[in-house]
């Protein structure tokens, strides 16, 4: 009896130190390649008992330029797509964050989408996987500036994949094939150790995760569909 229990204890203490990390698509042009490298990780997550992954395609969302008139710091989401993008990323303890390099940078589309939102990054972990004809170096350096300003802490180890030697590429307007080098998966694995074991350390720094979804259920239930609130000025929450 005591023995099961016990087994009953441990079972639950290993589910409640899984941590959940999104795969973070940060391209959404038609073509990309970013969907070869998230399915990597996604691939290579699987294999973990540490952690859950879910992919969270940017793209999937219909986010437009910023449209929110209230900064995403005071937290008054006025458009149902806002909501949507909220309640996704405020699910997860860290982030993957799967983006090319444009321009010495990040995608537009993913700075946008880290910009309409604020307390739902906070205090999470991330890693970085970027790719670009130099590794994308440039970009993630970038990202790690950016996040640091949302409190997301930047594991050190970066996967860094070069359009010439971890893809075949015969035609440019074509996405090719994903062929990482040997030894990206080991750099993968290691983001991944790190990325665990910095969120769930961060978690002690979070309320209750139950609290901001209680929010949004009480908003809902004010202003009816989530579509609705939108115009009725939807939930205040408290920052
Ligand atoms: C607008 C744009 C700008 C780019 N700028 C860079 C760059 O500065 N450095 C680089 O290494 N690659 C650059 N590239 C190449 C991309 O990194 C490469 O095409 C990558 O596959 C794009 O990711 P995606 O296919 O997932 O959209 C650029 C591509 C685009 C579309």
């Amino acid at each position: 009896m005591l023995r099961s229990m016990s087994v009953g204890i441990t079972n639950s203490n290993h589910a409640a130190s899984i941590v959940r990390i999104a795969i973070v698509v940060g391209s959404t042009r038609p073509g990309r390649r970013a969907e070869m490298v998230a399915a990597w990780v996604e691939r290579a997550g699987d294999g973990r008992s540490d952690a859950v992954f879910e992919l969270v395609d940017i793209a999937a969302f219909g986010l437009p330029m910023l449209d929110e008139p209230v900064p995403a710091a005071i937290g008054d989401y006025r458009h149902p797509h806002t909501r949507a993008w909220s309640q996704t990323i405020e699910r997860f303890d860290g982030y993957v964050f799967v983006t090319p390099e444009y321009n010495h940078s990040v995608p537009a589309a993913l700075k946008n989408a880290i910009d309409f939102l604020y307390r739902e990054w906070h205090d999470k972990a991330a890693g970085l996987v970027t790719y670009g004809t130099s590794g994308g170096i440039r970009a993630g350096e970038h990202l790690r500036l950016v996040l640091a300003e949302i409190k997301v802490a930047c594991v050190r180890s970066h996967v860094t994949l070069s359009l010439g030697s971890d893809f075949e590429i015969a035609d440019i307007t074509e996405p090719g094939t994903f062929t990482p080098s040997g030894h990206q998966q080991a750099v993968l694995e290691r983001l991944f150790d790190e990325l665990v074991t910095w969120s769930r350390a961060l978690r002690a720094c979070r309320p209750s995760p139950a609290r901001p979804l209680e929010r949004f259920a009480a908003a809902d239930q004010q202003t009816g569909p989530a579509g609705t609130a939108a115009t009725t000025g939807g939930e205040r929450r408290g920052r």
